[in-house]
């Protein structure tokens, strides 16, 4: 997205919240999602800035509008409705979540990451890691989760799920399709906060990583969580356990019995989807210094790959995104407690592939599209659908038809899929 795109969004949300955005609106972006949302790094705290003096101006608009009109029934009406307007914001807010991005602004610095310079493992199909991987595990008499029954659990998966994929390669559609078959499912943030900085703060103390952010209640009933995806944040603060250093490592430490979760995507493709996902790519370049320019030595390799690339910079994120699963993939050949699945989004056995390895039916692989503009353009009630056009949604103007997974959203927000069902929980 270019900058002045950028600006713009950011002014007509600043206008927006003088003119009084939807609350519901106001909140999302206070408490899961702002800091994925447009918007220049410098301008990361303003939101909190504009609502504060929202609310001072609002108060003194309140008072100066009762002094002026005591005696008019009429403007006292208004005015009631307008406070009772201002307790449901209140109570709708609720207390602020423990893991905040609100607590973070641009001076937290960059925490390290690493990627493997490129090597052939990263050649290989998801279809071909697996069947080394499942070699390597056969070599070490180790079980097979998929080889094994279970007539109780929904998935005979080592719980948590942890599912790396990064934004944009069917983070939505897992997290569905773990939800589908029985397991307490989250994706981006938990009710406790976003998940990404739960995992960065678990690590940096030497916490298990999901501590603290691990339980869904709903219904009056605490749940631990089973299945977690869309673990980073672009920040401030920074932070993906597959990108920073330790991330994986605490994984491995405080879950040595957990399972690994990979959708991977032809990087291309994946380029071409979150380079129109907001700001997110910029993001990463100037939040999180993926671009090489900071730590030094250890990205070195990356840098100079970046510096040395043509304007928009395609190779770079390919090799990149796929650098990123050869890391996994290198730490799950070292970490052999751990169970690892790879499956690839274009893969027309994917569903098949995925069924074999969760016992979660197939039927429950959904296209998701986690944007506002999906909901906005065919008023669906759900985020997901069953592959195909089951809605007959064919006639809406959009690429709904388009079957890549978590992608037909030009939008500005990742989101917050359960947001829905968590407001009413808190
Ligand atoms: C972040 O902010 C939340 C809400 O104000 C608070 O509960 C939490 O303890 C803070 N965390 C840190 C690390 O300061
Ligand atoms: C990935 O997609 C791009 C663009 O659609 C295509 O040119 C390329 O061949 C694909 N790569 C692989 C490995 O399939
Ligand atoms: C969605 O609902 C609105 C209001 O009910 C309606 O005006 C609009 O045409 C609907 N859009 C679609 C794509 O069905």
């Amino acid at each position: 997205m270019n900058r002045l795109a950028g600006v713009r969004l950011v002014a007509v949300m600043g206008i927006s919240f003088f003119v009084g955005l939807q609350f519901r609106h106001v909140r999302k972006l206070f408490y899961t999602n702002f800091y994925d949302g447009p918007g220049n790094d410098h301008l990361a705290i303003a939101p909190i800035e504009l609502a504060r003096a929202e609310r001072t101006n609002d108060k003194r608009r309140r008072q100066s509008f009762a002094v002026k009109n005591k005696r008019k029934d009429v403007k006292k009406y208004e005015e009631s409705e307008d406070e009772k307007q201002d307790k449901k914001k209140k109570r709708e807010r609720g207390p602020p979540l423990r893991f905040n991005a609100g607590n973070y602004t641009k001076d937290f610095e960059p925490l390290p990451w690493s990627l493997p310079d490129l090597s052939d493992l990263m050649d290989l199909s998801s279809a071909e890691f697996m069947e080394k991987y499942i070699a390597m595990k056969r070599e070490n008499n180790m079980q097979l989760p998929w080889e094994q029954t279970s007539d109780d659990d929904a998935t005979t998966l080592p719980l948590p799920v942890i599912s790396l994929n990064f934004p944009k390669s069917a983070t939505l559609t897992m997290r569905q399709f773990f939800k589908c078959g029985g397991v307490t499912s989250i994706h981006t943030s938990s009710q406790q906060g976003r998940l990404g900085i739960c995992m960065m703060e678990n690590m940096l103390a030497d916490n298990p990583p999901i501590h603290n952010c691990d339980t869904h209640k709903r219904q009056g009933k605490a749940n631990k969580i089973g299945f977690i995806s869309d673990i980073g944040l672009q920040g401030p603060p920074c932070f993906y356990s597959s990108l920073h250093d330790g991330g994986l490592e605490a994984i491995a430490k405080h879950y040595p019995e957990s399972t690994i979760l990979l959708v991977t995507r032809n990087a291309t493709s994946w380029h071409r989807s979150i380079k129109k996902w907001g700001t997110l790519l910029h993001r990463w370049k100037t939040v999180c210094k993926f671009d090489g320019s900071y730590h030094g030595e250890q990205v070195q390799y990356w840098n100079d790959l970046y510096t040395t690339q043509s304007q928009n910079k395609e190779k770079y994120w390919a090799d990149f995104y796929n650098a990123h699963t050869q890391k996994i993939r290198e730490f799950v050949m070292k970490h052999k407690t751990l169970t690892y699945v790879e499956v690839q989004l274009e893969d027309p056995k994917m569903g098949e592939l995925l069924e074999y390895y969760t016992g979660i039916p197939s039927t429950c692989v959904m296209d998701c599209h986690p944007g506002p503009n999906w909901h906005k353009r065919t008023n669906a009630t759900s985020k997901c659908h069953a592959p195909g056009d089951p809605m007959g949604l064919k006639d809406v103007p959009l690429s709904a038809k388009n079957t890549e997974r978590d992608d037909d959203d030009n939008s500005k927000n990742d989101d917050d899929g359960d947001e829905e069902e968590e407001n009413d929980e808190r």
